[in-house]
């Protein structure tokens, strides 16, 4: 039996992986690592067996203690850090001082492309320690339109980005959830691998809306705006600078690059098919159709 760290457990693919992990019964020893236990063990309260530990990125002390005995640990970045060096040096050489071997570490398409995005200095952070590792790279999520989007679509029932024509291989959470928690009990048959992970569907917002149109009944627009536009609704409304740039930096850019490829992976691992976007939005359709006020 391993014991495997979840960091960011109570986000969209931390929960999901944990879901996946306790659904295939693992038979390892699962440990969240988290900002707040009270409030996580709240989140998790249908997990009986699901260990807690303080883990928070922003305070290095909590390293040691949360890394203790621990064998494999499951990575991602919290959407509002970006200073690496700052964060995730440290934490990559802890890991590797307190002899973790696995790491699954989950970054984004692309990663291998840029040299700006944060993902891909923590991939480097992580090939460097020599530890072995998985790196996932999933696709566009879908949860995007039921999270991040979802204010624009009840309140002023639009999506409004500055992603013009641009297109995105669509994924759903469920589905990294699923194939992460596979990474993570079965490290050894993946290890040192870079698994991409798509839908099947590289659509832009227009049909993604047209989509969403189909199954609700007060429409929405898709409403393509500039990034200087964009900037000053989002940040009228509020929004953090950091979080508007990052927006604009994953819908505009697409815009001017080569459209991902698809990957197969999912399928291949799991014998079955992506969720589809159809599937996804008919899941998610009272969100789409409430218009709250
Ligand atoms: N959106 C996309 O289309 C897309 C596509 C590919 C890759 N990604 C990548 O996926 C990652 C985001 O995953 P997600 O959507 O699951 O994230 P999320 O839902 O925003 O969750 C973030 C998690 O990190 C935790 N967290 C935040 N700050 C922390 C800190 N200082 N220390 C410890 N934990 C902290 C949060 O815990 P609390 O409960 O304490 O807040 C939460 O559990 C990002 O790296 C993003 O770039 C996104």
């Amino acid at each position: 039996m391993k014991r495997i760290l979840i960091t960011g457990a109570t986000g969209n693919v931390g929960l999901e992986t944990i879901r996946f992990l306790y659904e295939s019964n693992t038979p390892n020893q699962i440990i969240a690592g988290v900002r707040n236990i009270g409030k996580a063990k709240e989140i998790f309260i249908d997990y009986p067996g699901l260990n807690f530990v303080t883990f928070d990125f922003e305070q290095t002390d909590t390293f040691n203690t949360a890394l203790e005995n621990i064998d494999t640990i499951f990575i991602l970045r919290p959407p509002h850090i970006s200073d690496i060096p700052t964060y995730f040096k440290p934490l990559i050489e802890k890991i590797k001082d307190k002899g973790i071997h696995q790491i699954v570490f989950l970054s984004v398409q692309g990663a291998e492309k840029s040299k700006i995005i944060p993902h891909t200095k923590i991939e480097k952070l992580i090939e460097e320690s020599g530890i072995d590792h998985i790196f996932l790279r999933p696709g566009y999520f879908m949860q995007n339109l039921s999270t991040t989007l979802i204010q624009d679509i009840q309140l002023k029932r639009k999506i409004i980005l500055p992603a013009g024509h641009a297109k995105f291989n669509w994924i759903d959470i469920q589905n990294i959830g699923e194939i992460a928690s596979l990474m993570l009990d079965d490290f050894a048959s993946y290890k040192n691998q870079t698994i991409e992970l798509t839908g099947n569907e590289c659509e832009n917002f227009s049909t993604v809306t047209n989509l969403i149109n189909e199954v609700i009944s007060d429409k929405i627009e898709y409403y393509n705006v500039n990034p200087f536009k964009f900037y000053c609704i989002k940040k009228k409304e509020g929004n953090p600078v950091g979080m508007v740039l990052v927006m604009i930096m994953l819908h505009f850019l697409p815009r001017f690059q080569k459209v991902p490829d698809i990957s197969d992976s999912y399928e291949k691992l799991t014998g079955k098919k992506p969720t589809t976007l159809r599937e996804f939005i008919s899941r998610e359709k009272n969100k789409f159709d409430t218009l709250v006020i």
